[in-house]
């Protein structure tokens, strides 16, 4: 077709698992903490990802979806293990493939990434605190993981690719950006062991390498199996984008499906633009020069996320060989953008802006908004892209408190 000559974003894909996605757009994770008690999908989470796939995108990547229950990034959000029941999540994947959309499923431990609050376990490659400055103390001291505790994370990775396959997602990605336990095992300054977990990058990785073989190993050949990384983690002295480059290269060689680039952790958000060292982000499209050398140097299909919602942005990422290109809060306040796109490429959603000094806060404010326009897509009201942002961190904390009395309760003979 013309218009796809000229708009190269609309080109079908076909991944080397054979999964064909109708365009490059894919929706990325976002975790919605929308729930029930017992950690598997609510009504309004289904209705939210039928309206995904309803507008357009190629390819939905769900919220992360936690691989151990007593290990949650925050209240409100999934577990997926050997013995949950899989019914809820069928019926949400079942939703998010219509329209021909696919849906792949992120999975993820969050190490020390977790807050102390909701009590359970706070894992690390090493016993280092999250630094959040004055923020700090809301997260939990972790505890370098013994060998049991790395084969145990192996494992179940391994069930809930498993468990997700049997309720009929497309695949899995498994979540080594951001900050959380895959990465804080890639990061030198998060991993200081001297055992064959650590030191070299070839050890650093190891975790990734085998929960990697070991979920394709144990899932069907046509079950896609991707990993989200980080290009870089902006902090001096951490992971840095040629380690990225080393690590695709690894993964490329087990034959993963696609690599999605990413950057920073909760430490310095660069996923949200903003930077914790000297290195500065382009103003739409962040990743796309690390994403671009890379998709260069290796055969692996690569896909970039983060500050996309142009029409002209996504075809420019797409033009620069890499292959799919990955939206976020664009999709939260416009789920039928690539429909848009269809029809008025100059179309542009309207999103929150926040001006916060304090950068921790900005960041807090910003994932509340967005997260507050999911629920309301899921409950079937219209888009407020203009709320208060103080008005939506105060309820989202009030939110946040009450889902978290609610684990501690249902979890308590387990939780510490
Ligand atoms: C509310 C919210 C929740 C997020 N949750 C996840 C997540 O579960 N997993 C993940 O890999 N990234 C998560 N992200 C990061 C996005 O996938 C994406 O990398 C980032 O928002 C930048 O893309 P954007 O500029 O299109 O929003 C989240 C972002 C937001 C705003």
């Amino acid at each position: 077709m013309p218009e796809n000559k000229q708009h190269p974003v609309f080109t079908p894909f076909t991944l080397p698992s054979g999964l064909t996605l109708k365009n490059r757009v894919v929706k990325a994770a976002m975790e919605e903490n929308l729930a029930e008690a017992d950690l598997t999908p609510s009504q309004v989470l289904k209705n939210l990802y039928s309206e995904w796939a309803k507008g357009g995108c190629g390819l939905i990547i769900t919220g992360n979806v936690m691989v151990d229950h007593l290990a949650m990034t925050g209240p409100g959000g999934l577990a997926l293990e050997q013995k949950t029941d899989i019914t809820a999540f069928a019926e949400l994947s079942r939703l998010a493939q219509q329209n021909d959309c696919k849906i792949v499923m992120q999975i993820n431990h969050p190490g020390r990434q977790v807050f102390k609050k909701m009590g359970g376990k706070a894992l690390s490659a090493s016993d280092i605190a999250l630094n959040m400055g004055k923020h700090s103390h809301y997260f939990a001291q972790p505890k370098a993981m013994d060998k049991s505790e790395i084969y145990d994370v192996i494992a179940r990775f391994t069930h809930t690719a498993q468990q997700a396959e049997k309720a009929g997602f497309n695949g899995v990605q498994i979540h080594a950006a951001h900050g959380y336990l895959l990465a804080q095992f890639l990061s030198p300054l998060t991993n200081k062991r001297n055992d064959e977990w650590g030191g070299s990058l070839e050890n650093r990785a190891r975790l990734l390498r085998e929960i990697t073989k070991s979920v394709k190993a144990h899932c069907s050949e046509r079950f896609s199996v991707s990993v989200k990384l980080n290009s870089a983690d902006f902090q001096r002295g951490g992971f840095e984008p040629s380690d990225a480059q080393a690590v695709v290269d690894m993964l490329s060689a087990l034959k993963v499906d696609f690599v999605e680039l990413s950057g920073g952790s909760y430490e310095a958000p660069a996923m949200q633009g903003q930077t914790g060292d000297e290195r500065s982000l382009a103003r739409e499209a962040y990743f796309l020069e690390f994403a671009k050398a890379i998709s260069e140097q290796s055969n692996i299909p690569i896909m970039t996320t983060g500050g996309i919602s142009r029409l002209e942005v996504a075809n420019k990422v797409i033009s620069s060989g890499v292959a799919l290109v990955g939206i976020a809060t664009a999709l939260a306040f416009q789920p039928n953008l690539v429909n848009s796109w269809q029809t008025q490429p100059m179309h542009n959603p309207l999103m929150p802006r926040v001006t916060f000094k304090d950068k921790t806060l900005a960041g807090l404010a910003t994932m509340a908004l967005v997260k507050r326009q999911l629920r309301r897509l899921g409950e079937g009201k219209h888009v407020k892209a203009n709320a208060s942002a103080i008005f939506t961190i105060i309820s989202d904390q009030i939110r946040a408190a009450k889902l978290t009395k609610r684990y501690r309760k249902r979890f308590a003979k387990e939780l510490n």
